[in-house]
């Protein structure tokens, strides 16, 4: 059998970076892991248990020891329809996660050291048998910065706007795109300039622009690269 390789993902919000991941793993029979679901869910802890106050501060001690104590458990699981949930002590916030409120007070969650390592951790005790694609901000950089494929995506502003937009309407959102744009300006900022493992591209990451390219062209984009050198394709 050929030798199993992680394959990582980073780039801007609403890249299409889960999609391309998700169809990756699905195609070369791999597990997807959605970083940024883990500091979403984080996010929906946080403010579940009381530990964002309604000025969006954050209870850092509080969240920090409720996380020591061993009171969170992430993980993930399929549905029955074959798609990605994330559990949180046994119960799937798959929805919740995704919510505008969340994508709002994420980046501020996912500057906090211990919440990075919390995160690492777990990431790299499921990565670390391989056969896996993860996507996120700082996989290629900090997290696996082995893993033998590493792409970093990007898209224009608006074009990234424009996806998001759309797919919180699919999901009966009423956002307006101008909110949306502003959303995604404030958190690539915050992404980009945190202290611990920033947004940024690694020297040895391949660069997709998808801006113009449909998911197809993705896939053969990124086959032409993994037959020749990996002898793996991506069945799509
Ligand atoms: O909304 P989008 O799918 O683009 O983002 P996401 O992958 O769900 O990630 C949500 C947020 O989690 C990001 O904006 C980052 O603040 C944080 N994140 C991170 O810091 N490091 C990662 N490896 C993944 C996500």
């Amino acid at each position: 059998m050929d030798k199993k390789i992680i394959i990582a993902i980073d780039g801007f919000s609403s890249t299409g970076k889960s999609t391309f991941a998700k169809l990756i793993a699905k195609g070369l029979n791999y597990i997807y892991l959605d970083s940024g679901a883990m500091y979403r869910a984080l996010t929906y802890y946080a403010m579940s248990a009381g530990f964002i106050g309604g000025k969006g501060e954050i209870k850092k001690e509080e969240l920090q020891s409720s996380i020591e104590v061993g009171k969170l458990n992430i993980w993930f699981d399929l549905n029955d329809k074959g798609e990605s949930q994330t559990i949180m002590n046994g119960v799937s916030v798959e929805q919740m996660i995704r919510k505008s409120k969340v994508s709002s007070l994420v980046s501020k969650i996912a500057e906090l050291d211990f919440v990075r390592n919390f995160v690492d951790k777990k990431l790299r005790a499921i990565g670390e048998n391989k056969g896996v694609v993860i996507d996120g901000r700082d996989i290629g950089t900090a997290v696996f910065p082995n893993a033998e494929i590493k792409i970093f995506m990007t898209a224009t502003e608006e074009v990234r706007a424009r996806r998001r937009y759309e797919e919180l309407r699919s999901k009966g959102e009423n956002d307006s795109y101008e909110s949306v744009l502003e959303g995604i300006r404030k958190r690539d900022e915050i992404d980009q300039n945190r202290e611990i493992h920033p947004l940024k591209k690694a020297d040895d990451a391949l660069e997709l622009d998808n801006s113009s390219m449909t998911i197809t062209e993705e896939i053969e984009w990124l086959n032409a690269i993994l037959k020749p050198n990996f002898n793996l394709e991506i069945k799509f």
